[in-house]
């Protein structure tokens, strides 16, 4: 073995510590309304100059930043390292500037690119086409250098390049993540209209669920907010079940210390003492939602009741309720009034002790439920604007209150 003098190895650890510590800027996407969350999300995992924007959070951080916010942060999308901007009200602007990249630090022949777009109140308004022009510039460099290009890959690119084209200017970044974060890995099967899982564990993160108290969704579908809550409650990563991330193909991954980042993200596991149940009454879905949560070996942290709302009892409260009813144009529920009046009574009746959040774009559905929100929250569910309510349920004599307002 080659004698490394001692000051040489003092010198290589300076440049390992540091090129480790440096920090650059990041953009974490998010969906609008958990904007917030997710910078809480992204400041325990060390973030720094956290801000938040439309559907986004900035922050600065180092590799490792990058890594943890892939691996833990539960309302973020995807992460993206931005590498360039400038102007580019025209195509030919956006040819000359990403032209001036020089391509070969980033990509060779033998890999595979994406581009994904996005254009808002901008010049160019067509997004497909952003993205064919960014991608004429790039592999035209390689053309014009060695005679050859590397190719496109929409599905598993070596590297996948984001374009941000916001008045006019355009933000170029990495994106590390490449396949969307609520990919977590472990939904299977699905039903007509699942929630996804960045929604469904923002929906519980602002719930104000603390983990100590029993955790119920009596329509549970596939089981997406049951499996998000058992994660929450046990400290287990949101990409615990995931392998791919858009980072590990890049030519500074650095796989000691993406192994540590996964290491440490379990060394502060909570012990969880209470209940996670779900109640729903298609035979089919209560199938599907135990197959997943079987994937996510979370058996012993979620029980299953198969049976209609009505007839639904819950563990004895206190407790959190998230659900997500039906509503919109996915699910065709024949009275969707009367089912949520039926949850109405049933929270009620059945739900002492319990704060209840419900999730719909039915604002008239959610009047029939006879109950006064304390709280309302605007949330997208893909295209659906939504109203998140909470309502209190109170044990005891406060039971009146919802006798008065039924009259109403
Ligand atoms: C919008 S889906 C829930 C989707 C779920 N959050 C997921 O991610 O898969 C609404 C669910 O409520 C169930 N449902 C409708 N009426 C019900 C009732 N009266 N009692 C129990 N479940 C009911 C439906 O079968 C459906 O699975």
């Amino acid at each position: 073995m080659a004698f490394i003098p001692a000051i040489r190895i003092d010198v290589y650890i300076c440049i390992k510590i540091k090129a480790l510590q440096e920090t650059q800027p990041f953009v974490a996407k998010t969906f609008a309304g958990l904007e917030g969350i997710l910078a809480q999300e992204l400041q325990s995992l060390g973030a720094t100059d956290v801000q938040e924007t439309h559907r986004a959070v900035t922050f600065n951080g180092t590799k490792e930043t990058m890594y943890k916010a892939n691996y833990q942060a539960r309302t973020a999308i995807r992460i993206l390292k931005p590498i360039a901007e400038f102007p580019a009200a025209n195509e030919t602007e956006l040819y000359r500037e990403i032209s001036k990249i020089n391509w070969s630090q980033y990509l060779d022949l033998h890999k595979t690119f994406a581009i994904d777009a996005s254009v808002s109140d901008s010049k160019m308004t067509h997004s497909k086409y952003v993205a064919l022009k960014a991608k004429d510039a790039i592999v035209d460099q390689f053309s014009r250098k060695m005679g050859d290009r590397p190719n496109v890959d929409t599905d598993f690119p070596d590297l996948r390049i984001n374009l941000f084209l916001h008045n006019d200017h355009c933000v170029m970044s990495f994106d590390s993540s490449s396949i969307s974060l609520h990919k977590r890995g472990y939904r299977k099967e699905t039903g007509e209209a699942p929630l996804n899982e960045v929604l469904a564990a923002g929906m519980i993160l602002l719930s104000g669920w603390d983990k100590k108290s029993n955790f119920v969704d009596p329509m549970c579908g596939s089981g997406t907010l049951l499996i998000e809550a058992a994660l929450i409650a046990n400290g287990i990563p949101c990409g615990y079940y995931r392998e791919f991330y858009g980072f590990k193909k890049w030519p500074d991954f650095d796989k000691d210390l993406w192994e540590k980042v996964k290491t440490d993200a379990f060394s502060e596991q909570d012990e969880f003492e209470y209940e996670i149940v779900g109640n729903e009454w298609s035979t089919e879905m209560v199938e599907k939602a135990i197959r997943n949560i079987n994937n996510a070996k979370l058996h012993h942290d979620i029980q299953i009741v198969h049976g209609d709302i009505r007839n639904f009892i819950p563990p004895d409260g206190p407790g959190t309720v998230v659900v997500n009813p039906p509503y919109g144009e996915r699910l065709q529920t024949k009275d969707i009034v009367g089912l949520y009046a039926k949850m109405g009574d049933s929270f009620k009746q059945n739900f002492p002790g319990y704060n209840a959040w419900v999730i719909s774009s039915d604002i008239e559905a959610l009047k029939r439920l006879g109950l006064h929100p304390t709280r309302k929250i605007e949330l997208w569910n893909g295209p659906l604007l939504c109203k998140f309510e909470k309502f209190e349920l109170y044990k005891g004599s406060k039971k009146s209150n919802y006798q008065e307002l039924d009259q109403q």
